[in-house]
């Protein structure tokens, strides 16, 4: 065994993707390719009452205008997540009904995109407009219903056991609060972009970054009624998703089509603009949380009532209590979820859908207990740790969530600190520290993979699984080179092609944990083939059958004893600020995460992982948020200059470390992903130590410097 998972290996893809070698989607260039420009609603609800696309058509270079008098033709697809998804149920240019501001209402295609672009402003509208509502506030509730069939009914976010309110009544001790969050953009650095290219009007090939190639691949199968077979998904290269490109949006449905009619190689490219409407985001949440515990803290009862939105076009539900029966154990449960229609655009997954905002409200009102009961926070935790996932009643497979807090806590020297809130000062600033816990779902699916084994000894790996920034083609070189016994330069990876095998979602943190079984088993089995036992072995075979390579492609997927466990990764994090409250100001200036994520694959790549997700958690507790403006109901946000995320300067140092052991019951490696964990918790980590820096506790995110003068 050459012991290559686990070690740190720089990515694969780096140098290509510096040097701007790396082709993203709307990189490709097609002879005879034309541009396409969006044409969007400048109300939020209402009507088109008249559209004129007269002008636009005689504008330089045009091709072609669509509009709802004359959509390109689409069929509606199975919706359903697993076989073929569109975010929007709705197909584009339906009607003449307008349901959130910025909607797709037009498409325009001309020689250049600076033509189409042109031409796009110049196509007058009339509408019947009406008061758009996009203030969560004013919005009737009802119950929350599953996006995704019966096995993932859980997302409903309704559970019960015990009698929550027996709990609270014999509790000593009790919190109850209501933390909000805010609308966020996932803001990928890659903007959403397509190339649509039609063979004859039968057959498409796509570009198009896509988490789910196989996915995209049905999905416009059954867009345009044409086999699966007869489309190709190409994704190479992602710049970042966050889930925002698991399927095709509206604009790559019209992009498609209208390439169908036009007979042309067609590229549309979403701007930063349009994608505040039209490329998802994270619904804005207010939840109910109250806790009820002894005296000595154990817990007595948890309710988590949570209420989020969704678009007249789509129903997501942010699952915001799918953590709540997870963390903590207790006799009495209760959660439940509620949903309300604004006039906005489809949300939907964003990094740690669910867990990131349902943590907020979980660690913050834990933290709001521990201050009560005066017990430290850490042995709060502790003290109600489960060993079971009382919604699935199973136990955990390999859980070190005590491991994570104990480590982190000596890391942090979580010792010294003080037992009172304001009661540090370091440079005339006030100083607190804070801490929360970290988790999300240890989730897999069946993939399969294709290996080469040539002559001159080196390897070729394939599958449909791509690589959305994460480290996917690093991730598969070293289960390859572990699994042959070579070095990982030997192993050339090609990914995010419909025409490779199944590889699975880069979504739901599972593409290492689904991927490198498949690897492995596809790697013993090319030896096997060679009916040999090492890579030389077969290399002489090939000269003596003066064949060029031998080849295998092997699937798998989690086994029937699986499912006798629960899968969830732990994590605790620790927090550090400085607070001037004369003008608001705060600074975080230390941070240590301890993450339990069963094996490690690639030291490096999930060190920067956790880094990422928790840089990305401190802009959801400090900046994210998209306004709707009431008048118009527009999102008032433009770019990323007027979407604040952290930079360099927000960012310290984040020292991030890794405990536990390989969950074997979950795979034959033993990992269970790393992309989404860091991020939950982060904001809790944050407000718990601004509680113990300031006293004052803000249960509203984004905190900005108002809230802490
Ligand atoms: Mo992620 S929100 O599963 O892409």
């Amino acid at each position: 065994m050459n012991q290559v998972v686990g070690t740190s290996v720089t990515r694969k893809d780096g140098f290509a993707k510096v040097t701007g070698q790396a082709t993203y989607s709307a990189e490709h260039a097609i002879p005879e390719m034309v541009h396409g420009y969006l044409v969007t609603s400048a109300i939020a609800n209402g009507r088109i009452q008249a559209i004129n696309p007269s002008a636009a058509k005689q504008a330089p270079g045009v091709q072609a205008v669509f509009t709802h008098h004359n959509p390109p033709q689409v069929y509606q697809p199975d919706n359903n997540f697993i076989n073929s998804k569109i975010y929007e149920s709705r197909l584009p240019l339906s009607d003449d009904k307008i349901h959130y501001g910025g909607q797709i209402i037009g498409l325009v295609v001309a020689e250049t995109w600076e033509q189409a672009r042109e031409a796009a402003h110049l196509i007058q509208v009339e509408y019947e407009a009406e008061p758009p509502l996009v203030d969560a506030k004013e919005a009737n509730y009802e119950p929350a219903t599953s996006m995704f069939g019966e096995e993932m009914v859980f997302r409903k976010g309704e559970f019960a056991t015990g009698d929550i309110k027996t709990g609270i009544n014999e509790a000593a001790v009790s919190v109850e609060a209501v933390y909000e969050t805010a609308t966020e953009l996932q803001s990928p650095m890659e903007p959403h972009a397509i190339i649509a290219h039609w063979h004859d009007g039968e057959s498409l090939t796509v570009y198009e970054p896509s988490q789910y190639v196989k996915g995209s691949q049905r999905t416009y199968g059954q867009l345009f009624n044409i086999p699966a077979e007869n489309v190709r998904v190409i994704t190479p290269y992602i710049g970042g998703a966050f889930g925002s490109k698991t399927c095709p949006w509206s604009h790559s449905i019209l992009c498609a089509a209208a390439a169908r009619e036009i007979q042309r190689p067609l590229k549309l490219v979403v701007t930063r603009r349009q994608m505040t409407a039209n490329t998802g985001h994270r619904s804005e949440t207010e939840q109910t949380l109250q806790l009820a515990a002894t005296a000595e803290g154990t817990l007595l009862g948890i309710s988590h009532y949570a209420k989020s939105c969704t678009s007249p076009v789509e129903v997501f539900n942010e699952p915001c209590t799918s953590v709540t029966p997870v963390m903590y154990a207790s006799p009495n449960l209760f959660t439940q979820q509620d949903i309300t229609v604004l006039n906005v655009g489809v949300p939907t997954f964003m990094r740690a859908p669910g867990e990131t905002p349902g943590m907020w409200a979980l660690e913050s009102a834990m933290d709001e207990l521990a201050w009560k009961l005066n017990i430290d926070p850490i042995e709060l935790r502790l003290k109600n740790e489960t060993t079971e996932h009382q919604r699935k009643g199973l136990p955990f497979s390999a859980k070190h969530f005590a491991d994570c807090l104990k480590v982190g806590a000596e890391r942090f020297g979580w010792q010294n600190r003080s037992l009172q809130p304001r009661a540090q000062y370091r440079e005339g600033k006030l100083v607190g520290w804070g801490m929360a816990a970290a988790t999300f779902p240890g989730n897999r699916i069946g993939t399969s993979v294709t290996v080469q084994l040539c002559g001159d000894g080196k390897v070729k790996v394939m599958t449909s699984g791509n690589d959305i920034g994460t480290g996917s083609y690093t991730m598969v070189a070293m289960t390859a080179a572990e699994a042959l016994g070579i070095s990982v330069d030997h192993i050339q990876v090609e990914l995010g092609d419909s025409n490779f095998p199944n590889g699975g979602v880069a979504g739901g943190s599972m593409m290492t944990a689904s991927l490198a079984p498949a690897v492995t088993e596809a790697c013993q089995q090319v030896l096997e083939n060679a009916k040999s036992r090492t890579v030389s072995e077969a290399c002489s075979q090939l000269q003596q059958l003066g064949q060029d390579y031998f080849e295998a492609t092997a699937t798998a997927s989690p086994s029937e004893e699986s499912k006798q466990w629960a899968f969830q990764s732990w994590g605790a994090h620790f927090c550090e600020v400085m607070v001037d409250e004369e003008i608001g100001q705060l600074q975080i200036t230390r941070w240590v995460s301890v993450m339990n994520i069963g094996q490690v694959m690639n030291a490096k790549a999930a060190a920067s992982q956790v880094r990422g997700a928790v840089t990305m958690g401190i802009g959801d507790a400090l900046m994210e948020a998209c306004h709707f403006d009431p008048e118009t109901g527009y999102p008032v946000v433009y770019d990323l200059a007027t979407y604040h995320i952290p930079v360099n300067a927000d960012i310290p140092r984040i020292d991030v470390t890794f405990v536990g052991e390989p969950d074997l019951n979950f795979n034959s490696l033993g990992v269970r992903g790393v992309g989404e964990i860091g991020i939950t918790g982060v904001a809790a980590a944050v407000g718990n130590a601004i509680y113990h820096a300031t006293g004052k506790r803000i249960r509203q995110l984004p905190i900005t410097p108002d809230q802490l003068m």
